[in-house]
């Protein structure tokens, strides 16, 4: 499974070291072989080898060049990092980031061998609208996105779930994604208030292959326990199989 922390602009470089520092030990302390990322925010970006895979939330589709505010390839290069998180709800919508900007960023890092986690998912007035125009919205967003890549992550994330403490129902989540797999087979995370209450019951169900957590992921020890919740998911599958 892939257990993601999305630290948005929360933490400072040298906290961030001190969060990756002791998630490292965690994950090494009780034997976590899940997928596990990070992303903090860009000039909190550093080095890092272990268990932790460090992404950026964000990089302009150039190696360098005059796009004042943004970082480029060079500087994720400088510290080895080779995920990214495209499409999320908050450049969206917040930030303004349109469907052709998003593409021509997917098109650039896919090109590059980047690791894409790649953000979908309809606001509130969309859901209310019915499943078909739900799904038409959704759609949408994946128009010009190589959903055959291999180093593509997908996570689906209601934009009126986010830093809400609202989520779908588990049936809501299960019947969603089973219909997004129809669209793509990379891995699909579900995101959007998953908190240390919830997180088991959604990474236990069978169409969700991880979790995207915001305000959560901010308490390390809440993010460590999910890592270990989608250990115990695993081994106990694995148990089943024999
Ligand atoms: P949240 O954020 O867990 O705070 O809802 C999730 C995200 O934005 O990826």
């Amino acid at each position: 499974m892939i257990i993601a922390a999305n630290l948005k602009t929360n933490l400072t470089r040298k906290q961030t070291s001190e969060y990756v520092d002791e998630l490292e030990d965690f994950l090494n302390k009780n034997k976590i072989s899940q997928e596990i990322l990070v992303f903090p925010a860009p000039s909190s970006l550093n080095t890092h080898s272990g268990k932790v895979t460090i992404g950026t939330q964000n990089a302009y589709a150039a190696a360098n060049g005059a796009f004042t505010g943004e970082i480029g390839q060079d500087h994720l290069d400088e510290f080895c990092v080779k995920t990214i998180l495209i499409g999320h709800s908050e450049r969206r919508h917040v930030l303004g980031e349109t469907q052709e900007e998003l593409v021509k960023k997917f098109n650039y890092y896919k090109e590059q061998g980047f690791k894409i986690v790649y953000c979908i998912g309809e606001p509130l007035e969309v859901r209310e609208a019915g499943n078909e125009t739900m799904m038409k919205y959704i759609s949408a967003q994946y128009e010009g996105i190589d959903t055959d890549y291999k180093n593509l992550i997908i996570a689906y994330e209601p934009v009126w779930a986010i830093g809400t403490g609202l989520t779908p129902t588990l049936q809501e989540i299960e019947t969603i994604h089973k219909e997004l797999k129809k669209k793509s087979s990379a891995p699909l995370l579900y995101g959007g208030s998953v908190k240390i209450t919830n997180a088991n019951d959604v990474l236990a169900l069978k169409s969700v292959d991880g979790i995207l957590v915001g305000s959560a992921a901010l308490n390390v020890k809440n993010f460590c326990s999910m890592c270990e919740y989608a250990q115990n998911i695993e081994n106990k599958k694995i148990k089943e199989n024999i």
